[in-house]
């Protein structure tokens, strides 16, 4: 009895963990850089060609000059997949919008 008492403890112990890392996105620093990476590996690969990393690595030719929230992102990408050919799948896309959102928004500095 106390065994099963037990595990159904550790049980809802592992689902509380989970909601917790689902509820407050990406968890460690380790993750937050993984991701980033991620969107970085995605601008080389669809964007960098027309805007291409600025020597300093702050950001992108003309593409990082005004901040933007997740909507004014949203817009972009969706006008750079319309006008400029640079089409991306809803993973990079979500991707994408949460690296420039965060990095690239309107209380960001770089
Ligand atoms: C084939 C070339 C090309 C590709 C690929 C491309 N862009 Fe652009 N982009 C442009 C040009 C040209 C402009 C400037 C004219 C305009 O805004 O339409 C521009 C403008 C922008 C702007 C607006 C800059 C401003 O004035 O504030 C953003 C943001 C942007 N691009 C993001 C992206 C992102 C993100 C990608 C990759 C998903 C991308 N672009 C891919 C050619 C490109």
């Amino acid at each position: 009895m106390r065994r099963i008492l037990r595990s159904g403890f550790g049980a809802a112990v592992v689902l509380w963990a989970a909601a917790v890392s689902v509820l407050s996105g990406p968890a460690s620093a380790e993750e937050m850089a993984a991701a980033d990476a991620a969107a970085r590996r995605i601008i080389a690969a669809h964007c960098a060609l027309c805007h291409p990393p600025l020597p300093d690595g702050t950001g992108w030719v003309q593409m990082t000059v005004v901040p933007r929230d997740r909507a004014g992102w949203a817009s972009e990408l969706r006008r750079m997949g319309t006008d400029y050919d640079a089409p991306l799948s809803m993973d990079e896309r979500m991707t994408l919008l949460d690296y420039l959102s965060r990095a690239f928004g309107p209380g960001a500095d770089g």
